[in-house]
């Protein structure tokens, strides 16, 4: 059985300082750590961190790759170049991405085509929103998004991607105040790997990510591959609880 992968995901709560900070904190916290824990900063303080975290067990990721290879797209981080700086895990499809900066699901695909061509692994996110949740759509949205996204991936791409089942309602900024029960997400990551094994997809990893913390991150332990953590990572304490619980 393959360990569990806790991931931060930093988002653009941090300044460089900051987040080379909060890696030297929680490299230091981890040290004898012997899973997988990866930190996603933003882009300006990937560089930085990567040097903080070498030769640690912390590892490097990416909350986003550009959908093409390196060439004239302004604004965009090249995977290639993601993999150059050492980063091994990447976010695609974060519903903050998919909400604010209307990322479809084509184009997800393109982008974990891009990271998977440069050997990292990606994650593609995956959630229903408040409104769906209560229309009682939750399967219908998840499994669209699934088709959408891994209908485009080629059977050794398919290989490579883990699921993060994010309920978009029940992450710590969305304002709803709700947690999703750990009964529902199982319900959810079921579905998940019913849907998978459909496609032939037979041993996916699925995390979960909302709201987790120190105190119910062990409700939810044996049920998940991992962990998509964002607000309780900014701070390498509560971080370290969850990854060593
Ligand atoms: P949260 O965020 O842990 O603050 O709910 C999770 C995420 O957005 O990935």
């Amino acid at each position: 059985m393959s360990k569990k992968i806790f991931i931060a995901n930093w988002k653009m709560q941090l300044n460089s300082i900051e987040s080379v900070a909060l890696a030297r904190s929680v490299a230091r916290a981890l040290k004898k750590y012997q899973g997988e824990v990866v930190v996603c900063p933003d882009y300006l303080s990937m560089s930085a961190v990567a040097n903080t975290l070498q030769g640690g067990p912390v590892l490097l990721g990416a909350q986003d790759a550009a959908a093409y290879e390196r060439g004239a797209y302004t604004g965009e981080v090249a995977a290639c170049d993601l993999a150059l700086l050492g980063v091994k895990y990447v976010l695609i499809g974060h519903s903050e991405r998919r909400s604010y900066l209307q990322e479809e699901d084509k184009l997800l695909a393109a982008k974990i085509k891009m990271v998977v061509a440069s050997k990292m692994i990606p994650v593609l996110c995956v959630g229903e929103n408040a409104a769906e949740r209560k229309k009682g759509k939750t399967a219908q949205v998840i499994k669209s998004q699934l088709k959408g996204t891994l209908q485009f991936l080629s059977a050794s791409e398919l290989k490579s991607v883990l699921i993060a089942y994010e309920p978009v309602w029940s992450i710590s900024t969305s304002g709803t105040g709700l947690v999703c029960t750990p009964v529902e997400a199982l319900r959810v990551k079921t579905l998940i790997i019913e849907w998978c094994l459909r496609i032939g997809l037979k041993k996916v990893r699925v995390l979960y990510g909302g709201s987790v913390n120190p105190d119910n991150i062990s409700a939810f332990l044996k049920d998940f591959d991992g962990f998509l953590v964002g607000g309780a990572s900014l701070k390498a304490d509560s971080f370290s609880k969850i990854v060593n619980l």
